[in-house]
């Protein structure tokens, strides 16, 4: 008797409108350019919140009280400093690896400091979770400075989390806009939905392995250029451009070519990513103390030629069209300490900072 023939399983390319989960937490409207965490839009929280309180909301699933939100944040506050053998630890990593990578190593370290491995005990959990969205900031500024041969910066606890990453780098203290606009970011970069980065994530979780890996596995996926890391190729795209006059003649090109334009396209949004305009508005405040960089303004002139030419088939600007360049008149590292860098270990931060990552 000849064996049954065994039929190949139908499957879709990238998972493409296969759901694996759905997510309270969050929504995105992709025709409508509505992103919500919790049912609020992320544009009222950008504007209006801190990425204290929407961190607040996203893991508890409510606006905190004031109470709970001054103990929360001083929860945060009192677990941003890292062991003295982090550091150390940081130290021997090679100064010109890439960030992402010494973020993912010693988040993993991290989690050999504070083992956390019982995932059903829920106190375990919430001090590892405290611990990781306070102490990231603190590693990424560490690391930043370290590799420039400078002494990392301990944590300061009469700052909020945004002033004091920035301290953390500069070793000054931000002014108001800029604040404003890194907390933003925070926020901005805080949830969506099921992309990339959070299913490794998901997935990681789902075998019961301790908080330390299930976000290893996340900045990992994050690192990727077609992920976190199209910021800092959209600050390469945008050098090779030129002067904003060569912007049409330089996509019609690309396009030609068939090229992935850096920063543009999406997933799930068909229409401009509602990040990208807030984070445009609030850099216009930083620029207003900076004036308008001729980054930006030939970043302006792409999104408005690519309007005719990319916008038909609902490719439009992503938040990480606009962020790398904010993070540039922050005052962020947007190139490699050593200039003979082959890879491009800068700016894919922010989503991992925020404890996910955008799409
Ligand atoms: N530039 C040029 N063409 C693009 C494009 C871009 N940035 N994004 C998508 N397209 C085109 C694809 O080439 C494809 O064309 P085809 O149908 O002729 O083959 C079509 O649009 C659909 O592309 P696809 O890759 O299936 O879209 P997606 O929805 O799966 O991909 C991204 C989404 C984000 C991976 C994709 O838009 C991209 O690579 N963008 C650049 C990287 C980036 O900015 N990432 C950050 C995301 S927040």
């Amino acid at each position: 008797m000849e064996p049954p023939k065994l039929s190949t399983p139908e499957y879709s390319p990238g998972l493409a409108d296969v759901p694996a989960a759905e997510s309270a937490v969050s929504f995105i409207d992709g025709k409508r350019a509505r992103l919500e965490y919790r049912g609020i839009s992320t544009e009222t929280l950008a504007r209006e919140s801190s990425f204290e309180e929407t961190t607040w909301l996203l893991l508890k699933g409510e606006l905190p009280t004031q109470k709970e939100l001054a103990d929360f944040d001083e929860q945060l506050r009192q677990h941003r400093k890292l062991p003295y053998r982090m550091v150390e630890l940081l130290k021997s990593l090679p100064p010109d690896g890439h960030p992402m990578e010494a973020l993912q190593a010693s988040v993993a370290a991290l989690g050999m400091f504070f083992p956390s491995r019982n995932v059903t005990d829920s106190a375990s959990n919430w001090e590892a979770v405290l611990r990781l969205v306070a102490s990231l900031p603190t590693l990424v500024a560490a690391f930043h400075r370290l590799r420039k041969g400078e002494e990392a910066i301990n944590p300061r606890s009469d700052l909020d989390h945004a002033a004091n990453f920035y301290y953390m780098l500069f070793e000054r203290e931000p002014s108001p806009a800029i604040r404003k606009v890194l907390d933003a970011c925070l926020i901005l970069h805080a949830e969506h939905t099921m992309n990339a980065s959070t299913f490794a994530a998901r997935v990681t979780g789902s075998t019961l392995a301790s908080p330390y890996s299930v976000i290893c596995a996340a900045i990992g996926t994050l690192s990727g250029p077609l992920h976190g890391g199209a910021n800092e190729e959209v600050l390469e795209m945008l050098d090779k451009i030129g002067p904003a006059s060569n912007a049409r003649a330089w996509l019609e090109q690309a396009v030609a070519k068939k090229a992935k334009i850096m920063g543009f396209g999406h997933r799930v949004y068909k229409v401009k990513d509602p990040r990208a305009t807030v984070l445009q508005e609030l850099a216009e405040n930083v620029f207003a103390e900076t004036s308008r960089p001729a980054l930006y303004e030939l970043a302006v002139e792409l999104e408005r030629v690519a309007a005719g030419i990319l916008g038909p088939k609902g490719i439009y600007p992503n938040v990480d069209f606009y962020s790398g360049i904010v993070y540039q008149v922050a005052g962020h590292p947007a190139r490699p300490v050593h200039a003979d860098l082959r890879d491009r270990p800068r700016l894919r931060l922010a989503g991992a900072l925020a404890g996910a990552a955008p799409e």
